[in-house]
Parts: structure tokens; C-alpha cells; sequence
């Protein structure tokens, strides 16, 4: 009997405990996701929204293949779309990696130039045309705006390479926060932060922040043609969207400017220091976790390579479309090395292969990373594969294809961590000299590695948990507005302050001039008194 009243106490703790988790913290969540590979990311951060009791309502288009349309994490909205956009297509996919690796043997022409922009452009350009008709066959179904509007969401979360999903939550009048690293002019923080361009390279410029003259010179061209991408290719689309159901004066440009918050997907063990703004968060390597055990059979692939090591490397799913002869190169390279080789290879078996040399279909690239034996890592340059190797401290050597990957090696070369190899010039001896030196116990690639790797360990939160903290400060407060500046809302003259300058300018010239007027009147004066005095 005594103890009925304790049993009530505990039953009213559970139950109170229990409708916290369920309900009581939960938030709705909204996402428009950029498909391909940039899902990955966004579906990392909607785990761990999940496993925090938020319900997640996802958009999709029909002819996804990334965004699957159950899940046990969210429901999805799919928006019928006639053709696969550009960016989920591997056949698009393949012919712009052709087209890419053509322009590289070109390199340093000015036809390389234009055709490399050209070649982007026109891949892009086509993908933010199908976005914009997503929006707008999402704009026109009234009864799903109602749904939308009448669901009560507390947050609206999008990746705006795309600039899809800010269109929406500016019309839904939702909280917007941006799980971002591109934007549709380049790279996110140029739309929200002072970004000289004297110390802050531009996309495709391949340069690092230390710049003499003439790359300072290159540096501005490569942004322009960014800018241009901006206002003649990806924003046009979207302008005509903005226009017709969100009003006059709204652009797009100024509409992911005013997002509350930016989760910026760069963590500055690899990204170059640089300015930037209270709403911006980085999460950069929110991906990294520790790894686990290996399957039995790579296990000791692993442990029989000794104190040599193992060299993981994995180029994705393209470099099968490079040609039988790049493979060659790399499978005799590796034949002459006394490391072992694990290699996700798809495509013919090279005739060239070493015996040392093990082919795998797909790899847990984050445990093998995480072995001790893992001693370099080939990658093309992606930011998965680079933050998954600054986590386990394994030193780079990259195989830069397409997009930024390039530049994202050079932020590693930039912290003697990597090398690259240019996969339209590499030859056996090349590659096999970049392993050696990278491997090379007296070159200070692995120990910077470390270095790097406990740099980016040593914080006070993990990148995911303060991604999810801030997700749901915005939703607590509804926004964030007190951390984002207003600047944008200034003409580009206010901004740089040449109104200011020009009227600084205007009166000291005046006032220089009424000076000289009156002394040379004054003068006039004198010199007339002194003629008219008779002596
Ligand atoms: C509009 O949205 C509703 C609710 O999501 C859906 O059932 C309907 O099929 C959509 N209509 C069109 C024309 O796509
Ligand atoms: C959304 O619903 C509110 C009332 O709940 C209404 O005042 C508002 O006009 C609606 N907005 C849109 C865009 O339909
Ligand atoms: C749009 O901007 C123009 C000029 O800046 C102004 O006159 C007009 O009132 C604005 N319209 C709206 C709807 O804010
Ligand atoms: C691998 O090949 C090398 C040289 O080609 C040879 O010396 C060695 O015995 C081979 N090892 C195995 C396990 O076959």
C-alpha cells in the first residue's frame, strides 16, 4: 500500500517523459533538397532531426532516384516532372566528365577558357530551368498551398544551389534556414559576407589565399564569370518565378540574403580564413563518425600489408568513363609500390594489375579511413571523401575531375596534406613518384594530417549537434533575425560607400575652392589698394 503513491510518482514521470519526446520538442520541418550527391548531406542532418522527434516533410520531384519517396524518417511531397533533371542523370553526368577531361588537355588556351564555362553553364542553367518549373507547378496547385499553410510548419530547410526553396519559404512566410556551401552565383558566404577578392580565391581559379598580381588580376575575371552565370544563366528562371506569385521588387538573390541562418557545410581546418557573419554556422565534417570494425575478409587484406600500409582509393562511379588506358596507369603504378591497394573499381579488370592490388565494387570508405593501415587516400576531391580524411587523419592525394574539386585540393595542398595529379597529364612515373613522396616517413604529409585532424576535433560541440542546436534555436524563436545583418537591403553605392566618399570628395573641393576664391579676392584687394596709394 505504501508504495501505490511512489508507483503513481514514477507513472506520471514516465508519462510526462514520454510525451516530451514524442510531441513536446517536436518541430515540423519542411525541405526542398538539391538532388544527387548534395541529398547525401541534407539526409544526415534529417537522421539526426528524426532521432530528435521532429516530424520531416520532404519535397521530391517524380523522377528522382536520390530522394526516395518513403522512408521511415520523413514524408515526401512528390511534384510531377516530365524528364530527370540534369544532375541525376548519369548519362548527362558522363558527357559533361568527358567534356570536362577534353577542356583539361586544352589547358591554359583561351578556347579552354570560355569552353569550360560554357560546358558548366550550359549544365546548369538546364537544371535550374527544371527547378523553376518544379516551383512553379508547385505555386500553381493551390490545394497544396493551402495543405502547406494550414500544416503549421515551424522551419523551412533548403540547400540553395537550387534556389527553389527559398522562393517557397518567402511565400510560406517561414523561418529559413540553408544548409549551404554553393549558391547559384558560387560560393555561399560571397552573397552574405565582405569577401575581398584580393585574399579570398575565387571558384575555378585553383589559386590559395596568398596571390601575387596577376592572379589577384585572373582572381576578379574568374568571379566575373561567376557573376555572369548569376544574372544571365541560373537566376533568370527564378526572377521570372519571383515576379509573377511572390510581387515586384523581390529578387531572389536578396531573398537567400535574408535567410535567418546559414549551416555552412566548411570547417576551416580546410577551408582559407576568411570574413564572415553572425548567422553563419559551420558544420563543415558533420558527416564524420568513428569507424567501425572491417568485414572479415578486408580485415585482413588490411592486416596483411604489414608495416607498409594501405593506399584506399576511390574516384566515385566516373572514373569508369575515363577509358581503359587511365586505369592502366594506375594499376601498374600501384604494382610497382610495396603497399597494398584497395581500389572501388568499376569496369573491366586492368590487364596491368599488381598483385597486391585488391578490386572492390563499393568500400565502407569511413572505416577503412579509420584503420590503422590506412596510410593515403585517392580521391577525386569531393567533400564527403576530404572530411571523412581530415577526421581520420589519412594525408590526400588528388584526382581532381569536375566542379570544385580542384579547388578543394588545393585547400589541402595549401595545408601540406595532399598532392595532386592531373588525370589527363599523369603517366606512371608521375603518379608513382606523387605516392612514394606522400608516403615518404621523412615528408611531413602524415603529421600535418594529424595535426589537422585533431584541429578539427577540438571543439565543444560536434559539427551535427550544433547543426540540430541551431535547427532548433530558429524554431524556437522563430527566426533569427537579430543575428542577420541588413546590409543587403543597401544600393550597391550605399554598400561600398561611395555616396560617403563622393560627398567627403565634393566638400573638400568646395571648400578648397571657397579658400582659393576668397584668397586670391583678398589678393586682388591688396594689390589693387597698394597700385592705387600714391607714392
Ligand atoms: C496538388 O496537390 C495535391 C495535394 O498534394 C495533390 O493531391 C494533387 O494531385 C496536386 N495536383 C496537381 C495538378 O499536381
Ligand atoms: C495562410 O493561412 C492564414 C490563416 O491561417 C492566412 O491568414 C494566410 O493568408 C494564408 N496564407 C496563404 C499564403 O495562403
Ligand atoms: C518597388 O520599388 C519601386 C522603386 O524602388 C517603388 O516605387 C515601389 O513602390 C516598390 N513596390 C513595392 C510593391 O514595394
Ligand atoms: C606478387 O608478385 C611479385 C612480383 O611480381 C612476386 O615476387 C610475389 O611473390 C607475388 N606475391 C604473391 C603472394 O603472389
Amino acid at each position: 500500500k505504501q508504495n501505490l503513491p511512489r508507483l503513481k510518482v514514477t507513472l506520471v514521470v514516465l508519462l510526462f517523459s514520454a510525451s516530451l519526446l514524442s510531441s513536446g520538442n517536436g518541430g515540423k520541418v519542411l525541405v526542398f533538397p538539391v538532388d544527387g550527391s548534395h541529398w547525401l548531406n541534407m539526409k544526415i542532418i534529417l537522421e539526426a532531426l528524426h532521432s530528435r522527434g521532429h516530424q520531416i516533410t520532404v519535397f521530391r520531384s517524380s523522377t528522382s532516384w536520390y530522394v526516395s519517396e518513403s522512408s521511415p524518417i520523413y514524408t515526401s511531397i512528390t511534384i510531377a516532372q516530365e524528364q530527370p533533371q540534369n544532375i541525376e542523370s548519369q548519362d548527362v553526368m558522363t558527357s559533361f566528365l568527358e567534356r570536362s577531361m577534353e577542356i583539361r588537355r586544352n589547358k591554359g588556351t583561351l578556347w579552354a577558357f570560355f569552353e569550360f564555362y560554357r560546358n558548366l553553364f550550359q549544365l546548369f542553367g538546364e537544371n535550374q530551368k527544371d527547378v523553376a518549373k518544379l516551383v512553379i507547378s508547385i505555386f500553381e496547385n493551390k490545394t497544396l498551398l493551402r495543405q502547406l499553410n494550414e500544416t503549421g510548419y515551424d522551419l523551412f530547410l533548403t540547400d540553395p544551389a537550387f534556389p527553389g526553396g527559398v522562393l517557397l519559404a518567402h511565400y510560406l512566410k517561414l523561418p529559413l534556414v540553408l544548409n549551404v556551401r554553393w549558391i547559384s552565383s558560387g560560393e555561399g558566404h560571397f552573397a552574405v559576407a565582405p569577401s575581398p577578392l584580393s585574399y579570398i580565391p575565387a571558384v575555378f581559379s585553383h589559386f590559395s589565399d596568398k596571390m601575387h598580381f596577376s592572379q589577384r588580376v585572373q582572381n576578379i575575371i574568374f568571379h566575373g564569370m561567376l557573376v555572369y552565370m548569376h544574372y544571365y544563366v541560373a537566376n533568370p528562371p527564378f526572377q521570372a518565378v519571383c515576379e509573377k506569385y511572390l510581387g515586384d521588387n523581390i529578387t531572389t538573390f536578396s531573398l537567400v540574403q535574408a535567410a535567418d541562418l546559414w549551416l555552412m557545410r566548411v570547417d576551416f581546418t580546410f577551408e582559407l580564413p576568411r570574413p564572415t557573419m553572425p548567422n553563419v554556422i559551420y558544420i563543415g565534417g558533420f558527416q564524420g563518425k568513428p569507424s567501425k570494425p572491417l568485414p572479415l575478409e578486408l580485415e585482413e587484406f588490411m592486416q596483411s600489408s604489414g608495416e607498409h600500409g594501405v593506399i584506399v582509393m576511390t574516384l566515385g562511379t566516373l572514373l569508369s568513363d575515363l577509358g581503359p588506358e587511365v586505369s592502366e596507369t594506375f594499376a601498374s603504378a600501384f604494382a610497382s609500390l610495396p603497399q597494398k591497394v584497395v581500389w572501388r573499381h568499376i569496369g573491366k579488370r586492368p590487364p596491368t594489375l599488381g598483385n597486391n592490388t585488391m578490386l572492390v565494387d563499393w568500400l565502407p570508405q569511413n572505416d577503412i579511413l579509420g584503420h590503422v593501415k590506412a596510410k593515403v587516400f585517392i580521391t577525386h576531391g569531393g567533400t564527403n571523401g576530404i572530411y571523412e580524411a581530415i577526421y581520420h587523419g589519412v594525408p590526400v592525394l588528388g584526382i581532381p575531375l569536375i566542379f570544385d574539386q580542384y579547388d578543394n585540393i588545393i585547400r589541402l595542398t595549401a595545408r601540406g596534406v595532399a598532392e595532386i595529379a592531373d588525370v589527363t597529364t599523369m603517366t606512371v612515373d608521375s603518379l608513382t613518384i606523387a605516392l612514394k613522396t606522400i608516403l615518404d616517413p621523412e615528408k611531413p604529409y602524415k603529421q600535418n594530417m594529424i595535426k589537422l585532424s585533431q584541429l578539427h576535433h577540438d571543439k565543444p560541440m560536434k559539427p551535427i549537434d550544433s547543426a540540430v542546436f541551431w535547427i532548433e534555436y530558429v524554431m524556437r524563436h522563430r527566426g533569427a533575425a537579430h543575428l542577420r545583418s541588413e546590409f543587403y537591403k543597401l544600393p550597391w553605392y550605399a554598400y561600398h560607400g561611395l555616396d560617403v566618399m563622393a560627398f567627403c570628395v565634393t566638400s573638400v573641393l568646395l571648400i578648397i575652392s571657397i579658400i582659393w576664391v576668397s584668397c586670391r579676392s583678398c589678393i586682388n584687394i591688396l594689390i589693387k589698394n597698394r597700385k592705387s596709394k600714391p607714392e
